[in-house]
């Protein structure tokens, strides 16, 4: 394997937590494994790290729902990559992908992906590649949405600094968002497993983020409007989702949520 900043970079793909919002579909099956148009929703994500040229891949979910993705997933092999797998035990928050991931990443930056995000059509690829060669701190990528107060959003200075970031908030000070991509350097496990559950019983991602931005080391990288983005975990932004991957799919996005095809493209396999 030839090395490079993206060879040596890890993913983690986050698919556990509860899926509350899409129950019933979820009462039995992970939400992570519903089919958006023709592929379960984790080939997104997961799709992004490999054409970002991530070779060494750790997928998170449940005790209960683990197995499926090992099964669906293997080794890894066939992808010319390299898939672990690991469990939480409870969901607990998102930065617990870090205090669970930090053997696997060992003194590598490591890009978190949330199992339920997808993304096409602007730059997030060469961003993550960009923020990879970092050699130290954190990378968010955020985007305008109208509705911020649903997300955790950032709010910028006029210099484009970051002034704070936070969890929902009920009157948000900005529209830029949080999405769940992340670029993290080595430091990540030792502030993550440092954080306070919050008044929900779960740490949070925004809190993981403070400890960056209070020693001047969080970047935020605005993606482009023409950037898609969908955080499928409700019924509503599911079918949407469906229906836009549908659609650019039928105009000639072939790539999307197919790994297969990135890894052929990417030289991984014959
Ligand atoms: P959420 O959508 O915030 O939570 P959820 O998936 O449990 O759904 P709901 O709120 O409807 O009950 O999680 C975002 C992503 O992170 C999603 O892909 C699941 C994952 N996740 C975990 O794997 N572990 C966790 O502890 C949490 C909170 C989320």
């Amino acid at each position: 394997m030839k090395r490079s900043p993206e060879t040596e970079a890890r993913g983690i793909l986050l698919a556990g937590g509860t899926g509350s919002r899409l129950a019933p579909l979820t009462d039995q099956m992970s939400k992570h494994l519903l089919p958006v148009d023709e592929t379960p929703m984790i080939c997104y994500p997961l799709a992004t790290l490999m054409q970002a040229g991530i070779r060494h891949i750790l997928i998170i979910s449940t005790p209960t729902h683990l197995a499926e993705y090992k099964k669906l997933l293997g080794s890894g092999e066939t992808l010319g990559v390299n898939f672990e797998y690991a469990e939480q035990k409870h969901p607990e928050g998102l930065p617990q992908a870090l205090t669970i991931g930090s053997a696997f990443m060992k003194s590598h930056p490591v890009v978190l992906m949330l199992g339920d995000n997808i993304f096409w059509g602007g730059s997030l690829i060469e961003r993550l590649g960009t923020a990879i060669r970092e050699p130290e701190g954190a990378t968010l990528f955020a985007i305008e949405q109208p509705n911020a107060e649903q997300y955790g959003v950032v709010e910028f200075g006029g210099d484009g600094e970051i002034l704070a970031l936070s969890e929902k908030p009920k009157a948000p000070k900005s529209s830029w968002v949080i999405t769940g991509a992340y670029v993290f350097d080595r430091h990540a496990a030792e502030f993550a497993a440092a954080l306070a559950p919050s008044a929900r019983g779960e740490t949070e991602m925004t809190d993981l983020l403070e400890c960056y931005r209070s020693r001047g080391l969080l970047r935020a990288d605005c993606l482009e409007p023409k950037t898609r983005w969908f955080d499928a975990g409700t019924p509503k932004t599911l079918a949407a989702a469906a229906q836009a991957v549908g659609e650019a799919r039928q105009a000639g996005n072939t790539f999307l949520g197919k790994p297969g095809r990135i890894a052929s493209a990417n030289g991984w396999i014959a």
